[in-house]
């Protein structure tokens, strides 16, 4: 609780966990029911964290850097790895340090330090933007969709390289280099073509075999860090290109393939894809390199094509994939791990910013954004403000900058008694075997270390673990009474900056089987919330007849069973510890959410949500799942509302916020005096405040999140009001609607409501 209340949970370390307590042993652990997991904030800033200009130094044994919680012997210049107790003698540039004056990193309460490295390549290699443009778009749609790019290029920061790619039945490559001639590279839709033959035919092979055609003025010229000089033919530092690309995008049209009534149009977003992520390997790996794609429909044509031609055949629904009788999705999910891969391998990132009124492919096409670590964001059209704004921010700098870093690396080092199962959220394993890998995997695991190609200020990574069954540790006085973990990640900031950023932490391991007091002090429940969610999200995805709905429950009511208070077989004695008080509504919201009842959404929203889910901070995905709601009114200050049909008033502002939509609702009395405009009468400056606060809170919500949500503003009664309704807890439907006070709504719904809910819960709880 106490946690929960504080402003900033996370800390200086950006760290939350399950549990702030650690049972001693894998059997009391599986007792604790909610798994043993962290939440890291990677490179969340803070400003309390010192940036050292040096390298730091490594145990000799375990490679976990040195920490405040190192035993340090002055006299001796020695210090105590605390994750495998080996004994490091100090560096001769470390031995003037004494128990007055010690570097940054001892300091106790510098358990995050960043360290600035200097750069291997002595030159500071650029960011590269790879737009990959759809234009098998409706002209509105097109138009949309240039305006934002001008904007874009516009604030794009001069030393960064910028390339076009278009796509539509065919691919575009269009060289930049030259301002008076466009040059267009020219590639078959319907086939997939490896990265040598993309390099190959661009001229831009290291093999020889193909002269270069490069122009005489260019050739040899070396830009950031790209190692071949072709490449500067497609690629041009944003200060030389604005009227290149404004005049490349003032003639570029809709695809010009004729469309058969009846038909889609041939769209080959896949073959785009890798021809951008060929195009990129002529880039040194790990260079800050991002395929933009701007997508407006499914791919219908070459590999990664999710649905056919054909009109009648509608895209995969989530019955369909149920019923496994979606033909073309597991081939599609296949070809887009395999270009996951070489973005991996290559160390680029794709974001895809998808806007149509159908499914474009997100769901297949996710592997590779999350592996990648890149943006995705999901909109209705170019036009909308979800899209518009989003990807402005992209671009933006300063307070309002996404923060966007490259070339990240996460290790993680644990006490020995603790293996890590995996990693859920944007990354890909490096395949770093360790002594602390446990056998079981769950998400990115078999592996100590996992790579980022692309991450930014918000994102959070979640840590599954498990503890070793080895007797050893559970040797008594054999063992320390804290557990550690260290997590080191490096990265390319966005000034070009290289960072190795290491968060210590440390908890305490207790007896759970003697007392578990202790371990309830320290359970987390917004945290559990939130892994259980993802958790859960990650095994609807990767088992075939998973339940999520029956594997909540189970876990649910094995936790009160274990951590409630109750005599054995009665109900009403049953209460819970306010540790505990919070999480039966979590679950409650989640069973509900978007993220277990799919059918009412479609694959690619699914996919959408739950790659937010997986990266966003605790407190967003804890929205995510679980709304919040504020009521305004005349006689109060807004204050947080039950989550409940039974807080709408026809006197009542409602602000909800669930993450991915911001909802204003007008009680029915508010909404008509809205209408007289009474809101505009100098006698009523109160009700035109009134009316303004919400607005203004949901704006402040709108700015700070990326990507941008949707404002839904509505009346009591309205047809959009459902977007608060169905956040609801139905307490007054049908069949008690007599008993709800005048003037509140009624919710047309067989689900359960929460009172109900929590009546079988306790039965089940205490039930012997
Ligand atoms: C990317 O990161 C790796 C591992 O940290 C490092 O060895 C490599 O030099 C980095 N590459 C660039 C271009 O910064
Ligand atoms: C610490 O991490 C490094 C790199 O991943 C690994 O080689 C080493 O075995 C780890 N040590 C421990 C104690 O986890
Ligand atoms: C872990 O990696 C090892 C060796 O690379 C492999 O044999 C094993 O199957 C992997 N385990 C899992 C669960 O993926
Ligand atoms: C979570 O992220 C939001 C930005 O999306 C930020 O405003 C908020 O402070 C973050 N919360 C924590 C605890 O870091
Ligand atoms: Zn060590």
């Amino acid at each position: 609780m106490s946690e929960m209340a504080s402003p900033d949970p996370e800390g200086v370390d950006g760290v939350r966990m399950t549990w702030n307590v650690w049972p001693r042993t894998k059997v009391e652990s599986s007792k604790c029911v909610i798994p043993l997991a962290a939440t890291v904030a990677l490179i969340r800033p803070h400003p309390d964290i010192p940036r050292l200009q040096y390298a730091p130094l490594r145990c000799k044994t375990c490679s976990s850097a040195l920490n405040p919680y190192a035993r340090v012997d002055f006299t001796a210049k020695i210090w105590i790895c605390p994750f495998c107790y080996q004994r490091n003698h100090f560096p001769p540039h470390y031995h003037a340090i004494s128990e007055t004056n010690f570097p940054g990193e001892l300091y106790p309460q510098y358990t995050t330090v960043e360290y600035i490295l200097p750069l291997s390549n002595s030159l500071n290699p650029s960011p590269v933007f790879l737009f990959l443009l759809d234009t098998c778009l409706i002209e509105e749609e097109i138009q949309f969709l240039k305006s934002a790019l001008r904007r874009a290029i516009g604030l794009l920061p001069d030393n960064a390289l910028v390339g076009f790619v278009s796509f539509g039945t065919q691919v575009q490559v269009h060289e930049l280099g030259f301002s008076d001639m466009s040059k267009v590279y020219v590639f078959r839709g319907s086939k997939e073509i490896p990265a040598d033959q993309v390099l190959d035919q661009l001229g831009l092979s290291t093999s020889g075999r193909r002269p270069h055609k490069t122009p005489a003025g260019v050739a040899g010229a070396s830009v950031g860090g790209l190692p071949s000089s072709g490449i500067t033919r497609f690629l041009l530092p944003a200060s030389e290109c604005e009227y290149t690309l404004n005049a490349l995008l003032d003639e570029l049209q809709t695809d010009q393939w004729p469309v058969p009534p009846g038909r889609r149009p041939a769209r080959c977003t896949g073959v785009a894809l890798s021809v951008a992520a060929g195009l990129l390997s002529a880039c040194n790996p790990g260079t800050g390199a991002r395929i933009i794609a701007l997508v407006g429909g499914p791919c219908t044509e070459g590999p990664g094509a999710i649905v056919s031609k054909d009109l009648s055949d509608p895209v995969r629904s989530h019955k369909d994939l149920d019923k496994d009788a979606a033909p073309y999705f597991k081939k599609a999910v296949k070809f887009y791990e395999g270009l996951a891969k070489q973005l991996v391998s290559q160390g680029h990132v794709l974001d895809i910013f998808a806007s149509a009124l159908d499914q474009v492919g997100v769901a297949e096409i996710k592997v590779a954004v999350e592996r990648t670590g890149g943006l995705v964001v999901l909109a209705e059209s170019f036009g909308h403000s979800v899209f518009k704004d989003s990807f402005k921010r992209v671009f933006e700098d300063g307070e309002q900058s996404l923060g966007l870093c490259f070339n990240g690396t996460l290790e993680i080092n644990c006490s020995k008694e603790i293996k890590i199962q995996g990693v859920i959220g944007p990354c890909t394993s490096l395949e770093k075997k360790g002594p602390s890998v446990a056998d079981s995997v769950i998400g990115e695991g078999n592996t100590t270390a996992w790579k980022m190609c692309g991450l930014d200020k918000s994102t959070c990574l979640t840590v599954m673990f498990d503890l070793s069954s080895s007797d050893r540790a559970n040797t008594p006085g054999a063992v320390n009474p804290q557990l550690y973990l260290q997590f080191l990640t490096s990265y390319q900031d966005p000034s070009g900056q290289s960072v190795l950023r290491v968060t210590t932490v440390t908890r305490r391991w207790v007896d759970s089987s003697v007392s578990s007091e202790e371990l309830v002090q320290g359970f987390d429940q917004e945290t559990a919330a939130v892994v259980m969610a993802r958790y859960a999200s990650l095994k609807m995805e990767s088992e075939e007849t998973f339940d999520a709905t029956r594997w909540l429950d189970r876990f649910l009511i094995r936790l009160c069973s274990k951590f409630g208070d109750y005599r054995k077989d009665d109900p009403s004695s049953f209460t819970l510890n306010p540790s505990f008080s919070l999480f039966p509504q979590f679950m409650f919201n989640l069973r509900r959410s978007q993220f277990v009842q799919v059918f009412n959404n479609s694959p690619d929203e699914t996919a959408y949500f739950r790659m937010l889910l997986n990266r966003e901070n605790i407190s967003n995905a804890a929205v995510m799942i679980q709304p919040s709601l504020i009521a305004y009114s005349f006689n109060s200050l807004p204050a947080p509302a039950l989550l409940d049909v039974a807080s709408i008033a026809a006197d009542r502002i409602l602000l909800l916020d669930s993450y991915f939509s911001v909802v204003i609702f007008h009680g029915m009395t508010i909404a008509q005096w809205r209408n007289l405009g009474y809101q505009d009468q100098p006698e009523h400056q109160a009700f035109a405040q009134l009316l303004r606060a919400p607005h203004d809170d949901s704006q402040m919500i709108i700015r700070e999140r990326f990507p941008v949500p949707r404002l839904v503003v509505c009346d009591q009664h309205g047809s959009q009001a459902r977007f608060l309704l169905a956040k609801l807890n139905p307490s007054a439907t049908y069949n008690n609607a007599h008993e709800m006070s005048a003037g509140s709504d009624v919710i047309f719904t067989d689900d359960v409501s929460l009172q109900v809910f929590f009546e079988h819960l306790q039965r089940l709880a205490v039930q012997s």
